[in-house]
C-alpha cells in the first residue's frame, strides 16, 4: 500500500524502460547467461534510517540514510520513543529514495532484507513492519539480519576476503571479538562485560560538554572525542588499561569512564569552571581517553589473535583482522590494530568509515550472501519478530579465558 500507491509513476516507467531494465540484469559471457540478484536492505536498529540497493557483485545501486544522531545530541542521548517516531517519520521516504536512486523496478528485486536484531526493539519495530507490507506487496522472499553479522560480513563487499578471518566489531551498542567462519557461522571469543566503547566515548563527550564546542557541535560523541585528541596530549595524565589481569577476551569501559569522569571534576575545580563549560585540557582528557581505549582493544585483540593460532582456527601467516562498528572508523584506534597486525604477521581490513556505521548496504549485502549460499531466506513471513537481545554465534569466550593465552607486551606509539 504505502510505498507502490504513492510511487507508481516513479517505478512503472513505460515498456522503453522496462526493456533496458530487464537488459540490465543480465550480464552476458560468451555461452553464459547469468542473472544478477539484487536486494532491497533496511536498516532501523538504532538511530539510523537506512537503506540500500545492492546486487550480487556488489555494486551499489542505490543508497539512502537519514540520521537521527543531531537529534539525540541535544536530548543526550538516544530516547528510543523519539528514534521510534523519527524512523516513523522517514522510512518510507529513505526506501523510496534508495530504489529510486537504483533506477530498478522494485519488481527486480530479488529479496528485501531487514535487520531484526539484536538493537532498540522500538526501532526494529518500525524497520521490520514497514519491510512485512513491503514483502506482502511485492510477493518477494524475506531475509532477516542479525546487525552484527552483517557489520562482520561488510568487508567480503569491500574487498576479497575469504572465511576464515577475524572480527573486531566496536560501536555504541556493541563490542565484541568473533571469528568468522561462514555467512553465519561465528565463534564469540569475548565480548564487552557492561558498556560499549562508542558508548563510552559518547558519554565522554557529553560529561565535556562537547556539543557546546565549536567544532564538534555536530559530531558523534566518538568523533568529537577524535578530532579533539589530535590536538591534545595523551600523556598529560595516566590511566590503567581495564582488565588488565584478566587473560580472555572480554572488554569493560565502564571504569575507564569513571576514571576519566572524576578527572574532569578534579580538572573542573582546578580551572575553577562548572559542569556544562568546556575545560582547557579537554583535548588533553580526549587524548587519554582515546589511546586508553585504544590500547585495550589491541590487547585483546591480540590474545584473541594469539588463542586462533594456538587453535589452528586462523592461518599461522597472513590471518586477516577485520575491525568495523562505528568506532573503527576512528583512525587512531586503527593505527593501533595496525601496530598489532605488522606485529602478528595479519593483514588489516577495515570497510570505508562510511561502511563502518550503520548503513542499509551492509543489510543488503548480507541479504546477498544469503541469497547465495541459501541461508535465511523466508517465503512465509508468518510469526517473524524482532529480537532487541540475540548473541553473536556460539559463545566459546570461557574456553579463551580457560586457555589465558599470555600476550607480549605492545608499545603502541602514534
Ligand atoms: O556502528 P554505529 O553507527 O552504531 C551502533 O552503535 O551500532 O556506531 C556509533 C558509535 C557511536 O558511539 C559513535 O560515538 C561512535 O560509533 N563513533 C566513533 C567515531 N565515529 C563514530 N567513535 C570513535 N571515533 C570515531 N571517529
Ligand atoms: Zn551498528
Amino acid at each position: 500500500m504505502l510505498i507502490l500507491n504513492k510511487t507508481a509513476g516513479v517505478f512503472f516507467k513505460p515498456s522503453k524502460r522496462k526493456v533496458y531494465e530487464f537488459l540490465r540484469s543480465f550480464n552476458f559471457h560468451p555461452g553464459t547467461l547469468f542473472l544478477h540478484k539484487i536486494v532491497l536492505g533496511i536498516e532501523t536498529s538504532c538511530d539510523d534510517t537506512a537503506a540500500a540497493v545492492v546486487d550480487e557483485t556488489g555494486n551499489v545501486l542505490g543508497e539512502a540514510i537519514h540520521s537521527q544522531t543531531e537529534v539525540h545530541l541535544k536530548t543526550g542521548g538516544i530516547v528510543p520513543a523519539v528514534a521510534q517516531q523519527l524512523h516513523r517519520d522517514n522510512i518510507q521516504r529513505i526506501v523510496q529514495e534508495a530504489l529510486s536512486a537504483s533506477r530498478i523496478s522494485p519488481s527486480d528485486l530479488s529479496a528485501i532484507a531487514t535487520t531484526i536484531k539484536p538493537g532498540l526493539a522500538l526501532s526494529l519495530g518500525v524497520g521490520l513492519s514497514f519491510s512485512l507490507q513491503l514483502v506482502g506487496q511485492l510477493k518477494k522472499p524475506f531475509i532477516p539480519i542479525h546487525h552484527m553479522e552483517a557489520h562482520a560480513l561488510t568487508i567480503r563487499l569491500t574487498n576479497k576476503v575469504e572465511f576464515p578471518f577475524l572480527v573486531l566489531l566496536i560501536s555504541g551498542g556493541h563490542c565484541l571479538l568473533a571469528l568468522v567462519q561462514g555467512v553465519s557461522d561465528f565463534l564469540l571469543l569475548g565480548k564487552s562485560l557492561d558498556i560499549a566503547p562508542g558508548d563510552m566515548l559518547d558519554k565522554v563527550a557529553r560529561r565535556l560538554s562537547l556539543i557546546k564546542h565549536p567544532e564538534c557541535s555536530t559530531m558523534s560523541g566518538g568523533k568529537a572525542i577524535e578530532h579533539l585528541a589530535k590536538q591534545g596530549n595523551r600523556f598529560h595524565f595516566d590511566i590503567k588499561p581495564p582488565l588488565h589481569r584478566a587473560k580472555n577476551c572480554d572488554f569493560s569501559f565502564t571504569g575507564l569512564q569513571q576514571v576519566t569522569n572524576k578527572r574532569i571534576m578534579k580538572k573542573e575545580k582546578e580551572e575553577g569552571i562548572e559542569e556544562g563549560q568546556i575545560l582547557s585540557s579537554a583535548a588533553d582528557i580526549a587524548a587519554t581517553v582515546q589511546h586508553t581505549m585504544a590500547c585495550h582493544i589491541v590487547k585483546r585483540t591480540h590474545r584473541a589473535i594469539l588463542f586462533c593460532k594456538q587453535r589452528d582456527l586462523l592461518p599461522q601467516n597472513n590471518a586477516v583482522l577485520v575491525a568495523s562498528g562505528g568506532v573503527a572508523s576512528n583512525f587512531y584506534v586503527r593505527r593501533a590494530l595496525e601496530i598489532l597486525t605488522n606485529a602478528t604477521q595479519c593483514t588489516l581490513l577495515c570497510p570505508p568509515p562510511r561502511l563502518c556505521t550503520d548503513n542499509g548496504i551492509m543489510i543488503a549485502w548480507n541479504g546477498i550472501e544469503r541469497l547465495r549460499a541459501g541461508l535465511g531466506i523466508l517465503h512465509d513471513i508468518e510469526g517473524i519478530r524482532y529480537e532487541p537481545k540475540c548473541p553473536l554465534g556460539v559463545d566459546i569466550s570461557k574456553e579463551v579465558g580457560e586457555a589465558a593465552v599470555k600476550v607480549p607486551q605492545l608499545k603502541i606509539e602514534i
